[in-house]
């Protein structure tokens, strides 16, 4: 989604711009901006470029000024051209206006401001935000009076921020539902999407909330709600956050440094909370709720993407080990819902980024039916760890590659001490998960230290059009996400599906150049995957197995890739990183932009 910054304070802001706009290219984009307002005035630069090329072109003739405005673009309403960049000023030039998300009734507002003379540039809904302050201010004769007013007309799911001529050292920022932090320094202050490029500066930060505006100064914030105008008093909290974990370091992409910390990752997921020695789990984040908990009798889990997949093994888990019906959702499909939800039922979301537009609309669905509402989220103080009653963070870090990988493992690893927790030492299975827990981090570099193996498979296989994921039972929802992860990152068409489907269709597809990757771990379920791997093979169709041993294998699969050996409820953690290698991989192969694939962004924070 796009990404917002603002500075205020005694240094020059163009330099915390650029840096704060490189940070968020993760959250991927295809035009940026910035305005800076100086004692020559205001200067706008924008252009369809990267943010890299903005800061060469700057190198000679940099902005001068103290406070200003950057934006990274994904295109939402206009294509990406240089005039429907951001920031976007208003006739002349006395209001500057970045944006994420999206103004629902930007067409009424623009024929209204038309009417009255207004020439709009640009194709975006943007557009008409900076036109409005300036009626309003022509009307009002006050610059935060004419902010307010022009955002109290505004509907849609997004947030802004504003600098003006008339305003000298002043940021104006409105939520009504896309994140906006704003960071508290000595003297200075800052804004951005997320914490990720104010981290460098300082840690104390205050969120704005949905339906909030605040008037910032170098060493002032006034936040106003936007319903009825009052002021809300807000401290600052101190985000622990290592800004060491979001730098790529001498790895090619930011997506196999994540894949690479899964070891540590899971550790972080387990650290404190697994007490092998006295047999528990012990969830600190949960004990608010631990009453509460005891009444649960379905669980609802909603999610989207490789948070949907983790979460549809978290639904085998927590059934099996703590008895609790689990239904997983996809959050956009259960926000239309018409389903009956009883107050012993609890919610989970689960979300790398805490910003997922979706995930946050279904946790609003069920604001006021009195259901519980829980978090499984890595980014710490995102909107739906504040949204939910309570929650377990995952601990993994910043996740900067579109394609999550280190998440998923931190999801299910967490998702499993909550059933664990849940299960309360009633599962015949409890403390075998517990010891088989501790010692996944140990096999996982196993398999990291198979990557070269994993690469050639991957560039064997990379040129094909289209591509089958089989898993059963514990293995399907990792043949789901390994589908999406090839999609992502390589383009190529591919497909997740459980075995037992294949002789429902799926088979038909079935031929030489249809590639399938069996998912054949030892279980209950493996003679069964063998009998899927014989069909296949029987049409043609070529085969690579993930497996425990090539025993049965050998002479049937075309390929096998050995993986370690682990207790089936596990199992998903440990193949979900071959195929996370598989797919990074492919995506080079096929000279694909790893850590930011075409037409996707990092946390859509629109639905
Ligand atoms: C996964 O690789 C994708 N980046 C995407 O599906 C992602 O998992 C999804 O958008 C959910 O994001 P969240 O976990 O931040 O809510």
């Amino acid at each position: 989604m796009c990404g917002i910054v603002g500075y205020i304070g005694p240094k020059q802001a163009q330099d915390f711009l650029l840096e704060g706009l490189a940070t968020l290219e993760y959250r991927g984009y295809d035009s940026t901006g910035m305005v800076v307002i100086g004692e020559q005035g205001p200067r706008l630069v924008r252009s369809v470029g990267r943010v890299e090329s903005v800061k060469r072109d700057l190198e000679g003739d940099p902005l001068v000024g103290s406070y200003g405005i950057g934006h990274t673009r994904w295109a939402t309403h206009g294509a990406p051209l240089e005039r429907n960049a951001h920031p976007h000023p208003d006739t002349n030039r006395e209001f500057f206006v970045v944006h994420n998300g999206i103004i629902e009734n930007y067409q009424v507002i623009k024929a209204d401001l038309q009417k009255n003379g207004v020439q709009f540039i640009s194709d975006t809904d943007t557009e008409v935000i900076p036109h409005l302050i300036a009626a309003e201010y022509r009307r009002l004769g006050n610059v935060t009076e004419a902010f307010l007013s022009a955002v109290q007309q505004l509907h849609g799911a997004f947030s802004i921020v504003m600098v003006s001529t008339f305003a000298p050292d002043t940021l104006f920022a409105a939520r009504l539902s896309s994140p906006l932090v704003i960071g508290i320094g000595d003297g200075e202050s800052f804004i951005a999407s997320d914490p990720t490029p104010i981290m460098e500066h300082t840690k104390k930060v205050i969120f704005l909330n949905d339906f909030e505006a605040a008037v910032i100064t170098p060493s002032e914030h006034v936040i106003i709600n936007l319903k009825d105008s009052s002021t809300i008093e807000r401290l600052p909290q101190v985000l622990d956050y290592d800004p060491d974990v979001a730098v790529l370091g001498d790895y090619p992409h930011f997506m196999l440094k994540e894949i690479e910390e899964a070891p540590q990752t899971v550790r972080s997921a387990l650290l404190g909370r697994l007490r092998t020695e006295q047999n528990l789990v012990k969830l600190g984040g949960l004990d608010l709720v631990e009453e509460q908990l005891r009444y649960i009798d379905r669980i609802v889990i909603v999610s989207c993407g490789t948070s949907y997949y983790a979460s549809m093994v978290g639904e085998y888990l927590i059934e099996e080990i703590a008895g609790i019906p689990v239904e997983v959702q996809l959050a956009s499909e259960f926000k239309y819902r018409n389903e009956p939800l009883s107050r012993s039922t609890a919610i989970i979301a689960v979300s790398q980024s805490g910003e997922t537009a979706d995930t946050i609309a279904a946790l609003n669905k069920v604001a006021g039916y009195g259901v519980l509402r829980l978090g499984v989220v890595n980014a710490v103080g995102s909107t739906i760890a504040r949204m939910t009653d309570a929650g377990v963070y995952c601990h993994a870090g910043a996740e900067q590659s579109v394609a999550s990988t280190k998440a998923f493992v931190a999801q299910v690893s967490v998702l499993a001490l909550i059933a664990l927790n849940l299960a309360k030492n009633a599962s015949p299975l409890y403390e075998e998960l517990i010891k088989e827990l501790d010692n996944l981090p140990a096999k996982i570099e196993k398999i990291l230290a198979q990557k070269q193996e994993i690469e050639a498979l991957a560039k064997k296989y990379a040129h094909h059009r289209d591509f089958l994921f089989i898993g059963r039972r514990y293995l399907y929802p990792v043949a789901l996400e390994g589908a999406l992860k090839l999609k992502e990152l390589s383009y190529i068409h591919a497909e997740g599906y459980a075995g037992g489907e294949m002789k429902h269709g799926p088979l038909a597809m079935i031929d030489e150049n249809f590639p399938t990757l069996a998912l054949a771990l030892d279980g209950e379920l493996f003679e069964k995957t063998i009998s899927n791997i014989q069909e296949i093979k029987a049409r043609g169709g070529p085969v690579l197995a993930i497996c425990n041993t090539t025993e049965q294998l050998e002479g049937i699969a075309d390929d096998v890739l050995v993986i370690p050996r682990t207790i089936e409820q596990l199992q998903p953690i440990l193949a979900a990183i071959p195929l996370q290698l598989f797919s990074y991989y492919a995506a080079i192969e096929l000279g694909r932009n790893v850590d930011r694939p075409r037409n996707l962004a990092k946390s859509v924070t629109v639905e």
